[in-house]
């Protein structure tokens, strides 16, 4: 069976596609087969990573491992119930011929579409990165501005929700594990990074998500998207690049924390780096 990770939160810019880039080449340098497929049909950001890794490795000469890429295309037709239903059927045909691989890693539009709700619903695990600011958040909980009290889930949280339902009615086996990661955390702005942080372990409890240790604001992501590489491609003899700088190496520890919490399957198949451990 493929295991399912979908990368969503509605708000932009949030690091989903920073984050889906991480985890398939952690899972890929783990010995796994993985496909990888990007919903993000406008920015195509998640697509543009893997092209810039594909054309980086041909011309610098460089073995780098690569995920399988199907596309899945939105679909143009007027009606939109028919458009979503097409849709529906594109996406589970498409999920069908992934059979042979371990883990497929989706990442969603900071938008709601009918392609990030169906990838929602298949997912086996959603990791949702989230600035650390209270606009992001909002999207998860209402709070009261006076109190700082949780009044209940917000648009995204709803649609997550919902996913789990659908999910519990389909018959699928076990539920979908949804892990919340803090991203771009400052290192200078202790006050709002210590209030987000109770915030959101109180409403982990409340609405079902697990918090992971996440990543912090490092220009380094910003500078390894041209190349298609990520943190975990530098470093060793024959890496592309060399890990440079105390940041750097924290930065790829945070990658591994944020496998090793994701808690992942471990089928048999593995053959990579890391002795067949999820990267962790
Ligand atoms: N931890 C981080 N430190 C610094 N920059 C980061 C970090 N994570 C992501 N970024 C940068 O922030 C920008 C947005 O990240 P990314 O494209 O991954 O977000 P996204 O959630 O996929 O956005 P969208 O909703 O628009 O698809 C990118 O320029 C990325 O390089
Ligand atoms: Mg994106």
């Amino acid at each position: 069976m493929t295991h399912v990770i979908v990368l969503g939160n509605e708000k932009g810019g949030s690091g989903k596609s920073t984050a889906a880039m991480h985890i398939t080449v952690a899972l890929l340098k783990s010995g796994y087969r993985v496909a990888a497929i990007d919903l993000d049909m406008r920015q195509r950001s998640f697509s543009r990573y893997i092209e810039n890794r594909r054309a980086f490795a041909a011309t610098k000469i460089v073995p780098l491992v690569f995920p399988e890429t199907p596309r899945i295309e939105p679909s143009s037709i007027d009606s939109r119930e028919e458009a979503r239903r097409a849709e529906t059927e594109n996406f589970t045909s498409t999920l069908q011929t992934l059979s042979e691989c371990h883990f497929l890693v989706i990442d969603c539009p900071g938008a709601d579409t009918h392609l990030s709700r169906l990838a929602h619903a298949h997912a086996d695990t959603i990791v949702t990165p989230l600035n650390d600011s209270f606009v992001d958040f909002d999207l998860l909980a209402r709070m009261d501005p006076d109190t700082g009290a949780l009044l209940g889930p917000s648009l995204y949280s709803e649609m997550v929700w919902n996913a789990r339902k659908r999910r519990a009615m389909s018959g699928v086996p076990g539920g979908i594990d949804w892990v919340v990661m803090r991203n771009r955390l400052s290192a200078t702005r202790a006050n709002n990074k210590r209030a987000m942080g109770e915030r959101l372990e109180e409403l982990s409890t409340r609405i079902g998500f697990r918090l992971a240790r996440g990543f912090g604001d490092r220009v380094i992501y910003r500078e390894l998207f041209p190349m298609g590489l990520t943190l975990l491609d530098l470093g060793g003899a024959d890496a592309p690049l060399r890990l440079s700088t105390m940041s750097h190496v924290t930065a790829r520890l945070e990658i591994r924390s944020l496998i090793a919490t994701l808690n992942l399957p471990k089928p048999d198949a593995a053959s990579g780096e890391d002795d067949g451990r999820a990267a962790a």
